[in-house]
């Protein structure tokens, strides 16, 4: 046993590797009403069967998260679409063709079988079907599934089993295993409503990409609808987390640097090759690309809030479109006041 098992005990327990076999089980425990963390492209979700009340009320438990912050429905093709959603509009199958399977939630009026206890009484449902082939074997064998990130509400979100684990490991029913997410950030929400398409979260798919699809500009979304992952703060560390420009780091490391504090940095830049108190500093350099910096951005996270840094400082990312998301999650990580 390594050293870094025998620090977290809980580590393993419940883990399973998404062999066909575990597929099959984790689907029989499903079907019973079970709760099972799953690995996504985007981040892990955390499943039930959306059709199970009691079953959905468990995750909205295991996570601690507010009954009228709704759920995502994960399907297991496009065609399952009109037995969720009803009044489709035409550009919602044209994003539905051109993205799926992949990290884009669709949402749309709901069909009787999206249950008040999915969309928190909404009238609408948000869709999406996930392109990670253990998360599409697993809802072709046990039916549409809702998955909310597996996380503690207004944590980080878990690109590995492991943070799952650690988070929730002590509550869910198993974990299949799939390795790290590719994606690494959470599905782009569109709402395509009466109100025209709108961005409701920014995510895996870039808004230039579905915008070059539709041949028109997506609204920002009305704000009765209501979309947790909007609140100011959300995917937040437990260490405290400042996001600042470039030029403006060396002066804030060695402020807090003189406060006796302990700092990690985040930055796209090399570690300096000199200076005393920044050889103090431990430096993460983050990749120059959007896509592959959104694919370590939680676990990079994850690594450094366990290291026991008093103070995370993160270079902001460019202010080009790609890095939407990608600034998003950061500017809400580093949003003071956390829920628990
Ligand atoms: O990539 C993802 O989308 C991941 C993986 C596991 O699929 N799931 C995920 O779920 O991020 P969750 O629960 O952490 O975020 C779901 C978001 C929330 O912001 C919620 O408000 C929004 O979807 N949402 C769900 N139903 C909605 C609805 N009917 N109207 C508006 N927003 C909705
Ligand atoms: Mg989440």
């Amino acid at each position: 046993m390594d050293a870094s098992v025998q620090e977290c005990p809980g580590v393993g327990r419940l883990s399973r590797t998404a062999s066909p076999a575990a597929i099959t089980e984790a689907a029989a425990r499903l079907r019973r009403g079970e709760v099972v963390a799953f690995p996504t492209e985007t981040v892990y979700g955390l499943g039930a069967l959306a059709t199970c009340g009691e079953a959905v009320r468990r995750v909205f438990a295991i996570k601690h998260r507010p009954v009228d912050h709704p759920l995502i429905v994960h399907l297991a093709s496009a065609q399952w679409l009109d037995d969720w959603a009803r009044d489709v509009p035409p550009a919602a199958r044209r994003l539905a063709q051109a993205f799926w399977p992949g990290p884009l939630t669709l949402v749309l009026p709901r069909q009787p079988c999206a249950a008040d206890v999915v969309t928190g009484g909404q009238d609408t449902v948000a869709l999406r079907v996930p392109a990670h082939a253990v998360a599409r074997a697993l809802i072709e064998a046990a039916g549409a599934l809702v998955a909310p990130s597996a996380n503690r509400f207004g944590r980080l979100s878990p690109t590995l089993a492991a943070h799952v684990e650690e988070q929730l490991g002590a509550e869910v029913d198993m974990i299949l295993d799939g390795g790290p997410c590719t994606v690494g950030v959470e599905s782009t929400i569109v709402s395509v409503l009466a109100d025209g398409p709108a961005l409701l979260r920014p995510g895996g798919i870039t808004v230039a990409q579905i915008e070059a699809l539709l041949g028109q500009q997506l609204g920002r979304g009305s704000p009765a609808v209501r979309t947790p992952g909007r609140l100011a703060s959300h995917y937040a560390p437990g260490t405290g987390m400042e996001v600042l420009p470039g030029d403006e780091l060396r002066q804030r490391i060695a402020a807090l640097l003189g406060q006796g504090l302990r700092v990690a940095v985040m930055t796209l830049q090399c570690a300096p090759s000199s200076g005393a108190a920044l050889e103090r500093v431990q430096w993460h350099q983050m990749p120059a690309e959007a896509a592959e910096y959104a694919r370590v951005l939680f676990a990079t996270l994850h690594e450094l809030d366990k290291a026991g840094f008093d103070r995370l400082l993160v270079e902001a990312p460019p202010e080009q479109p790609e890095w939407l998301a990608v600034r998003d999650r950061l500017a809400r990580a580093a949003s003071s006041g956390a829920p628990a």
